[in-house]
């Protein structure tokens, strides 16, 4: 199988095993968690933030696909000329559209579409951070992100799959493997079958942001693995957590699980 067959047989595998799991797929999957997704955008500190801005020029436009909440995309507004925001969830483009208000930000432009379809003009920079894990067809979504950037093109990814650090629950409590998501080690053969040599620069993992109380844990856990209230895998869940679960300086985590380190993977397009 070619790198690009195994994302997608990777991406199908996890999607179906989620459907199955959850019943009904919902409208928008980004509903409950889309606030988290807000963020201040003056902010300093975010290594990822200054990481990406180092590669802006004041007079370049910027795409953002996958924009979310706006937590890159606000902040790099303020480096560069202007913001195109590709972002197919409401309630993402909700949050982002109040924040952007909120701050006086307005040189982001909101379209309400998903990649590769969104028709939009080409930019000096594309970027799509923490996006393509869940991308089944990734070749005509990569060589968009190519053709579309003037300059120069910007993925961010973990080096392990998003929710990893809960796929050893996920077995306690669905008595079955997760099938993992793919990540930054299978994109990188996928742009070499596409003829792409990118960069790729290792940031420091953000500190862990823990939860505030078991009950938050148990709910945001239970969430992410497709458990509800009252259920026997809700049962399983509650035990498997109460031995898990770990207190310090007033945050809870699980037990070994270890920070997603964020990388940058950069190609040049002039000229390609
Ligand atoms: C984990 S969030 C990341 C948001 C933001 N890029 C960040 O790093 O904070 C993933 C986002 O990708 C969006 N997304 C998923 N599939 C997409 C697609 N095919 N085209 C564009 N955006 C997509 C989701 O709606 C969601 O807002």
């Amino acid at each position: 199988m070619s790198a690009i067959e195994t994302w997608g047989e990777m991406v199908r595998l996890e999607h179906a095993q989620s459907d199955r799991m959850r019943g009904v797929r919902p409208a928008d999957h980004w509903t409950q968690c889309a606030p988290q997704f807000k963020a201040d955008p003056y902010r300093s500190g975010d290594t990822l933030v200054e990481a990406l801005r180092a590669h802006l020029r004041p007079a370049d436009t910027l795409l953002d696909v996958g924009a979310g909440g706006g937590r890159l995309a606000l902040p790099l507004a303020l480096a560069c000329q202007s913001v195109t925001a590709v972002e197919p969830s409401p309630s993402m483009c909700a949050v982002l559209r109040e924040t952007a208000h909120e701050y006086g930000i307005a040189n982001v432009s909101i379209v309400a579409a998903g990649w590769p379809e969104a028709a939009v003009a080409p930019a000096d920079v594309t970027l799509c951070s923490h996006v393509v894990y869940v991308v089944e067809h990734i070749a005509p979504f990569v060589r968009k992100l190519d053709s579309h950037a003037r300059r120069l093109a910007l993925a961010v990814l973990f080096q392990s799959p998003p929710q990893s650090q809960i796929y050893a629950l996920w077995e306690q409590v669905h008595g079955e493997k997760r099938h993992p998501l793919p990540s930054l080690p299978e994109f990188l053969p996928v742009l070499d079958e596409l003829g792409i040599q990118p960069e790729v620069t290792e940031l420091d993992a953000p500190p862990p942001r823990g939860f505030d109380s078991i009950a938050e844990a148990r709910e945001s856990i239970a969430s992410r693995l497709y458990v509800t209230p009252g259920t026997a895998a809700m049962g399983r869940l509650e035990r498997a957590l109460d031995d898990s679960l770990h207190e310090s300086d007033g945050v809870w985590q699980v037990e070994g699980t270890q920070p997603l380190r964020p990388c940058i993977v950069a190609w040049q397009t002039a000229g390609r």
